[in-house]
């Protein structure tokens, strides 16, 4: 059988179109496919970000109970992400209200010095803030929202950059603050460890043990925040090895919160010589 040239011309041409066309179909199928896979894949991580590993209701619930306590003198910065979420913050609040601290140092600032120091404000309690921080940008923003609001008095703002840091048992270097000009207090009541950033090297925080539980009251009482992380674990784990007596509570809270304080000892300052 023999086809006309002009019909075996016009099939070979619509069989290349069809064929044409099934790439450019496949090539979008493909494309569209890559797209929906990289959304959710962002999807996920975003939904991570956010949930960080619970729902979003203990963080409201927690913020509402914040500012009730507060009784509506409060107007806080941004929770959360970088800053302490309120989960954290309400352990911290509750601690202070019930021990009432009267120094309290904070390693790492930012929305939490705000809260604590709205409520020494909101409460009239006679107690001070010592912020501890290198990152200059911070140092000015925490700076300026105590202005704001009012709450200079309440905070000293330590600005200490990072330097190295050599501690025994250790082949590694620390990054952790040049505390040798700063007027740290001798009697800690109250540490909040929450820096420096867990990035600066592997257990970024840990110095925060030998360098300031020496320095704690008798019964002075310390909050680590993230304590979820590896880093923050293995940092309490070794700071048990400084501490053996160190008591350790796990409080509900999305990035983790532990509590930590020496049984009552009779005299002396159970941090020292726990030490010596
Ligand atoms: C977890 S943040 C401290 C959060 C603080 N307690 C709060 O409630 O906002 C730890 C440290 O990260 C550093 N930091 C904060 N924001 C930063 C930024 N945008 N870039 C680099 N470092 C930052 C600061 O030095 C801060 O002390």
């Amino acid at each position: 059988m023999t086809y006309d040239p002009l019909v075996t011309s016009l099939l070979i041409g619509l069989s290349a179109l069809n064929l044409l066309l099934l790439g450019a179909v496949i090539f979008m199928l493909r494309r569209t496919r890559r797209a929906v896979m990289r959304r959710m894949k962002a999807d996920r991580s975003k939904h991570r970000r956010f949930s960080l590993g619970r729902s979003i209701w203990p963080q409201t619930e927690s913020l509402i109970a914040l500012y009730r306590i507060l009784d509506g003198r409060a107007e806080f910065p941004s929770t959360r992400v970088m800053a302490v979420s309120p989960d954290f913050m309400l352990h911290v609040v509750k601690h202070i209200r019930r021990f009432a601290p009267k120094k309290i140092v904070e390693c790492g600032g930012g929305t939490s010095t705000i809260v604590m120091a709205h409520m020494l404000k909101a409460f009239g309690q006679d107690a001070h803030i010592y912020v501890i921080e290198n990152h200059e940008p911070s140092i000015e923003e925490i700076g300026e929202q105590l202005r704001q609001r009012d709450l200079e008095r309440f905070v000293t703002l330590i600005a200490a950059p990072l330097i190295e840091k050599r501690y025994d048992g250790f082949t590694t270097v620390f990054n952790w603050y040049d505390l040798r000009s700063a007027a740290i207090p001798s009697d800690i009541d109250l540490l909040i460890v929450d820096g420096p950033l867990s990035l600066v090297n592997a257990c970024a925080r840990y110095p925060a043990g030998p360098e300031l539980l020496p320095r704690l009251a008798r019964n002075a009482h310390i909050f680590v925040d993230d304590a979820n992380r590896a880093d923050e674990r293995r940092m309490i784990d070794l700071w048990r090895e400084l501490y053996p007596d160190l008591v350790i509570r796990k409080l509900p809270a999305e990035k983790g919160c532990v509590e930590l304080f020496l049984p009552a000892r009779e005299v002396g300052n159970a941090f020292a010589s726990a030490q010596s």
